[in-house]
């Protein structure tokens, strides 16, 4: 089942210059592709469209800054199940939870600075696709 789905490389792999690593895993996937590519700083109402289930939780804030304090790779992948591989390329939410050979357990340690975003659901990706690409039907 082909799908498309909206990854983002947060900050701390923009910063820590993960940008490739990240970026081989998923080119590597076979037939998936890349169909959109963007890195810029994004501002305060981009993200809060885009974290809106989460305002209110204690770590809201403090995500929302990490998030504005850096330039950010936005694109839309597609493929083969795409939004579950991409789920199941960056490990849980908890890098130190995550296994080895995932992004986040490979490289990561703070559960804020996990860094990567895979939407979750079609839904989502086509509510996040619009957001960060809103020129893209
Ligand atoms: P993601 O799943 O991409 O989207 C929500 C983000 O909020 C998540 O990645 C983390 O970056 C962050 N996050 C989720 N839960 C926590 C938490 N308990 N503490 C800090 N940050 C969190």
């Amino acid at each position: 089942m082909s799908q498309r789905t909206l990854v983002l490389l947060k900050p701390d792999a923009v910063q820590r210059g993960l940008i490739g690593e990240i970026l081989g895993r998923i080119e590597r996937k076979a037939g998936w592709t890349i169909s959109a590519l963007e890195m810029r700083t994004l501002d305060r109402s981009l993200l809060e469209q885009h974290y809106a289930e989460h305002v209110g939780r204690e770590f809201y804030e403090p995500l929302v800054a990490f998030m504005s304090a850096g330039p950010v790779v936005s694109m839309i992948v597609e493929g083969e199940r795409v939004i579950e591989g991409v789920r199941a390329l960056a490990g849980p939410t908890d890098p130190i939870a995550a296994p080895s050979g995932s992004i986040r357990g490979d490289f990561g340690t703070i559960t804020r600075e996990n860094l990567i975003h895979a939407s979750d659901s079609e839904e989502s990706a086509e509510r996040e696709i619009k957001i960060f690409f809103p020129g893209i039907s």
